[in-house]
């Protein structure tokens, strides 16, 4: 079962599962008959056989028994972003990352599913010294959103610690994911767009900040192989390089062949000055590694951008 099965690594995920040739339960409140993004998300799930999509809202109870039977629950349904996280969407961000992940857990302990895999963040780390984070580093999130990541994570953990819990758990603190169908509130989509049509992208503060970009293939093999795994932690997803704004600039420039212009905006609150993941837990638990650099993942970005917007693409790389 995958809960934000229509988001950018649910969608994912539901295509590699149903390539393995798994069954496939799919939650999303967004619905792909009206929504647009879900269903470029689930293009590959609708329609097949092995695929059954329900359209709820986990706050809204009753959706409880579709987890009946199932052998892993990847909890990958969240209000996600740093930015918007200041303000009245918080609301939006408690209840849906936080008490969401409540009603999940409790359902996945009555209905004894066994493996229960949670998305968290690298945001919950905060302020680091540019080394790279381990998982028992210090958790000092620095925007809203972070906390609420970091509850989520401890939420789920509590729930597999209960006496006699069926259930373990594994918290992913995924790094940053970039790659085709990325939110288009984020870095790389957004580089890309702004080389490939001209339009200024907002560069927020130095852009000199740095990020473990981490690219979506490697994102869903790691969670499938924790979903393969009994053991309950929290556990980096990183791709192990960080990568400043400006040198991704100079990435998307040399794969388009094109200037990318640029406006300035200050620097944004709650924003990590760097993030880069120790994941040698990941690799010694699951046995997953990232495989995919910045320029081949950019490069792949790129060829998914213009398979969509194919004329502004016709001259690039
Ligand atoms: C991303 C996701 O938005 C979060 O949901 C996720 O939890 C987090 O990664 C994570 O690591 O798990 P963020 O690192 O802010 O958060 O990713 P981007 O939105 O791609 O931003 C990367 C950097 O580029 C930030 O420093 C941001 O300020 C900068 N940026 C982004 C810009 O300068 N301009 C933009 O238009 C977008």
């Amino acid at each position: 079962m995958v809960t934000g099965a229509a988001g950018f690594i649910g969608g994912h995920l539901t295509a590699r599962l149903l390539a393995e040739g798994a069954d496939v339960c799919g939650l999303d409140r967004r619905h792909p008959a009206s929504d647009l993004v879900a269903r470029r998300n689930l293009a590959e799930g609708c329609g097949q056989s092995r695929f059954s999509f329900h359209h709820v809202d986990l706050l809204t109870p009753g959706w409880e028994p579709v987890l009946n039977g199932a052998d892993v629950v990847f909890h990958l349904a969240a209000v996600p972003g740093v930015r918007p996280s200041w303000g009245a969407a918080f609301d939006e961000y408690a209840s849906c990352n936080v008490i969401a992940t409540q009603r999940v857990m409790n359902a996945a302990i009555h209905a004894r599913v066994p493996r229960v895999v949670v998305a968290s963040s690298s945001s919950v780390y905060g302020r680091t010294d540019g080394r790279p984070s381990t998982e028992n580093a210090a958790t000092r999130p620095l925007s809203p959103y972070g906390v609420t990541k970091l509850a989520t994570e401890a939420l789920a953990l509590a729930h597999a610690g209960r006496a006699d819990s069926p259930t373990t758990v594994a918290a992913l603190r995924y790094f940053t994911v970039y790659g085709p169908g990325q939110r288009p509130d984020m870095l790389i989509g957004r580089v890309l767009s702004a080389a490939l049509e001209g339009t200024p992208l907002t560069v927020y503060g130095s852009g000199e900040q740095r990020r473990d970009f981490t690219y979506i293939d490697d994102v869903v093999d790691a969670t499938l192989a924790a979903g393969r795994s009994h053991a309950s932690g929290a556990f980096n997803v990183g791709a192990g390089a960080a990568t400043s704004v400006s040198e991704v600039l100079r990435v998307a420039e040399q794969l388009t062949g094109r200037p990318v212009p640029t406006r300035p905006a200050p620097a944004a609150d709650g924003d990590a000055p760097g993030t880069l993941a120790d994941s040698t837990l990941a690799r010694d638990v699951f046995g997953w590694r990232a495989r995919v650099d910045l320029q081949a993942g950019m490069r792949r970005h790129l060829k998914w951008h213009c398979s969509r917007h194919a004329t502004r693409c016709a001259s690039t790389a």
